[in-house]
C-alpha cells in the first residue's frame, strides 16, 4: 500500500493491488443487528458470519490470498511422509530466516503448546513484554508462570514513542537477579504486541534483550505471528533501517532469537503455523511433540495446500507494498477517529485500530466489562463485528476476583487486503455517532462463564435497557438508512 498525495494535499491510502475474487456481505437492519447481538450473548464470538457486515474480529486465518498462492496451492504433495511440500517451505523459510530446523505445526497456539510442554517446568517463569492470551495458557497449564517487563510506555494509551512493545532493559536485569536465571524457562518478545495495541518492538531492543540472554545463558523465544507488521514498523520508524532490505531484517532478527514460532493465520496470510531453530538439542526434543500432537513432521497437522500458500506468502511478506497495507489502513481509520475526538490507541499500530474502552465508556464499571459493551455496542450501530481485548479476555483469579486488564480495547482488526477505503470510512462514521452517543452504552454481567479463555463462549447480557434505546437512537437519527 501507499500513502499518495492529492491535489489537495491529502495523503490518501492507496492500495497496490486489485480484487479479483469477491464474498457477498450483508448489513441488516439496526433491529435485526440488535437481535443478534442479544442471542450471541452479547459476545461478538458467538456471533454468525451471515448477520455481520464487516468482519474485523480478528486478522487471523481471514487474510485475502494472492492468485500466486492460489496457483501454488493447485501444486501440492498429499504425502503422509516425505511430502514435497514440506521440503518447498522448509527451502522458503531457511532461505527467509536462516535457521536451520522447522518444525510444522497446525496453528500459532500449537507452537505455544510444544515450546510450553519442552521448557517450562513447573514453579518456573517465563518473562516477556507482554502476554498473548494463548501464549499464557499454555505456560500456566504447565506450571508457569508470566511476568511482564514492557516499559511503562507500552501501557499509555496516548505517546508518540515508536516502540512501545519495547522490553524495559532495567526491569529485566532485574528480574533475572530476583528470580534467578535457573527459575526463568525463557525470555518471550511479541512482534507487534498485540494485547497493548499492536505495537512494535524495536531492534536497538531485541538485540540489547538478546545480548542479556545469551551471557546469562536463557532462552530466547520469540513470537513472530505479527512479524509482518513489526517490520513494517521498523522500516519506517527506525531511519537505520529505511534502506535495509526486508529479508536482511527478517535474517537479523531470527539471527538474535533461540527460537522462532509464528502463527501463518497471520504471518504469510494462509493457515497453520511453525517453529524454527537452529539448537539441535531443543529440536529433537520438540520433535517428539509435534508427532504426537499435530502430526507427521513433514505436514504437522496442516493441510498441505495451506503450506504451498504459506511458502508463497512467507516471500511476499518481503515486499513493503504487502506488509504496509494493514498498517497505512488502521493509521487511516484512526486518523479519522482522531479528528471526531474518539480515543485510540496512539501511535497507530499494526493487525487493528484499538479503541479506548476506559475512556469511551467511562462512566462504565471495569467489573461491568466496558470494552465488551463496546464491542457489542459498535455491532448495533453498524453491524461492524471486532473484538474486545481487555477484563472480559483475562482469566479470574485463583480464588474468584476479577483481574482487571491493564487495558481496556475494543481492536478493530483489519485482515490483510480485504476492505475497501469506502468501508473503513463507514466504520469510523458509526464509531463516531457512537461516541457522540456513548452514554447510552451501559454495562454487561456474565450469564455463562467459563473457567478458561472465558471470552470464546462465555455468554452475557445487558445490565438495563440500553441495547434496545441505542436502537432507537440510531432509528431516530439515521432515519431508514441501513
Ligand atoms: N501469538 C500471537 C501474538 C497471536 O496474535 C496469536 C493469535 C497467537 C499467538 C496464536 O495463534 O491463533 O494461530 O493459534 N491471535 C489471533 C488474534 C487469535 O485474533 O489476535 P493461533
Amino acid at each position: 500500500m501507499s500513502n499518495v498525495k492529492f491535489m489537495s494535499g491529502e495523503n490518501v491510502p492507496l492500495e497496490m493491488h486489485k480484487v479479483r475474487m469477491v464474498q457477498k456481505v450483508n448489513l441488516l437492519p439496526v433491529e435485526e443487528r440488535l437481535k443478534c447481538i442479544e442471542d450471541a450473548g452479547f459476545n461478538t464470538f458467538l456471533l454468525n458470519n451471515r448477520d455481520i457486515f464487516m468482519d474485523m474480529l480478528t486478522d487471523s486465518g481471514v487474510n485475502a490470498m494472492s492468485q500466486e498462492q492460489y496457483a501454488a496451492m493447485m501444486q501440492a504433495d498429499d504425502s503422509y511422509a516425505g511430502s514435497e511440500t514440506f521440503y518447498r517451505l522448509e527451502a522458503v523459510l531457511k532461505d527467509i530466516f536462516g535457521m536451520e530446523y522447522f518444525l510444522p505445526a497446525h496453528q500459532g497456539r500449537a507452537c505455544e503448546n510444544i515450546i510450553s510442554q519442552s521448557l517450562v517446568k513447573p514453579g518456573q517463569v517465563v518473562v516477556m513484554n507482554y502476554h498473548f492470551t494463548t501464549s499464557k495458557a499454555h505456560i500456566t497449564v504447565n506450571g508457569g508462570s508470566v511476568e511482564e517487563i514492557i516499559r511503562d510506555e507500552g501501557f499509555k494509551i496516548n505517546s508518540n514513542d515508536p516502540f512501545k512493545g519495547d522490553i524495559d532493559i532495567d526491569k529485566l536485569k532485574e528480574s533475572i537477579k530476583r528470580n534467578g536465571k535457573e527459575n526463568i524457562a525463557f525470555v518471550r518478545v511479541e512482534a507487534g504486541t498485540n494485547l497493548i495495541g499492536g505495537q512494535p518492538v524495536s531492534m536497538d531492543n531485541l538485540r540489547e534483550v538478546s545480548e542479556i540472554c545469551r551471557n546469562e545463558g536463557i532462552l530466547l523465544v520469540y513470537d513472530g505471528s505479527l512479524l509482518g507488521d513489526n517490520l513494517y514498523f521498523i522500516k519506517i520508524r527506525d531511519p537505520k533501517y529505511r534502506d535495509i532490505e526486508i529479508k536482511r531484517i527478517t535474517r537479523e532478527i531470527a539471527a538474535l532469537t533461540d527460537v522462532f514460532y509464528f502463527s501463518a493465520r497471520k504471518l504469510g496470510s494462509a493457515r497453520g503455523g511453525g517453529i524454527l531453530t537452529s539448537n539441535k538439542e531443543l529440536y529433537l526434543k520438540m520433535r517428539e511433540l509435534i508427532t504426537l500432537y499435530e502430526g507427521f513432521l513433514t505436514y504437522g497437522g496442516m493441510s498441505v495446500r495451506e503450506m504451498e500458500a504459506l511458502a508463497v506468502g512467507l516471500e511476499e511478506t518481503m515486499d513493503f507494498d504487502v506488509i504496509s497495507q494493514t498498517p497505512i489502513m488502521v493509521e487511516a481509520l484512526c486518523n479519522e477517529l482522531i479528528a471526531s475526538g474518539v480515543p485510540v490507541v496512539t501511535p497507530p499500530g499494526g493487525l487493528g485500530c484499538h479503541v479506548d474502552a476506559m475512556q469511551f465508556c467511562s462512566h462504565i464499571p471495569q467489573a461491568q466489562y466496558p470494552a465488551g459493551a463496546l464491542t457489542a455496542a459498535l455491532f448495533i450501530a453498524s453491524g461492524v463485528r471486532c473484538m474486545e481485548r481487555g477484563t472480559l479476555s483475562e482469566q479470574r483469579n485463583e480464588d474468584g476476583t476479577e483481574r482487571f486488564a491493564d487495558m481496556e480495547l475494543a481492536r478493530i482488526a483489519f485482515p490483510r487486503r480485504v476492505f475497501t477505503l469506502s468501508q473503513v470510512k463507514y466504520t469510523a462514521d458509526r464509531l463516531t455517532w457512537l461516541y457522540k452517543n456513548r452514554e447510552l452504552i451501559g454495562g454487561l454481567e456474565f450469564v455463562d462463564e467459563p473457567k478458561m479463555l472465558r471470552f470464546f463462549f462465555g455468554r452475557l447480557k445487558a445490565i438495563g435497557d440500553w441495547p434496545q434505546r441505542l436502537a432507537e437512537k440510531f432509528r431516530e437519527d439515521f432515519g431508514e438508512s441501513l
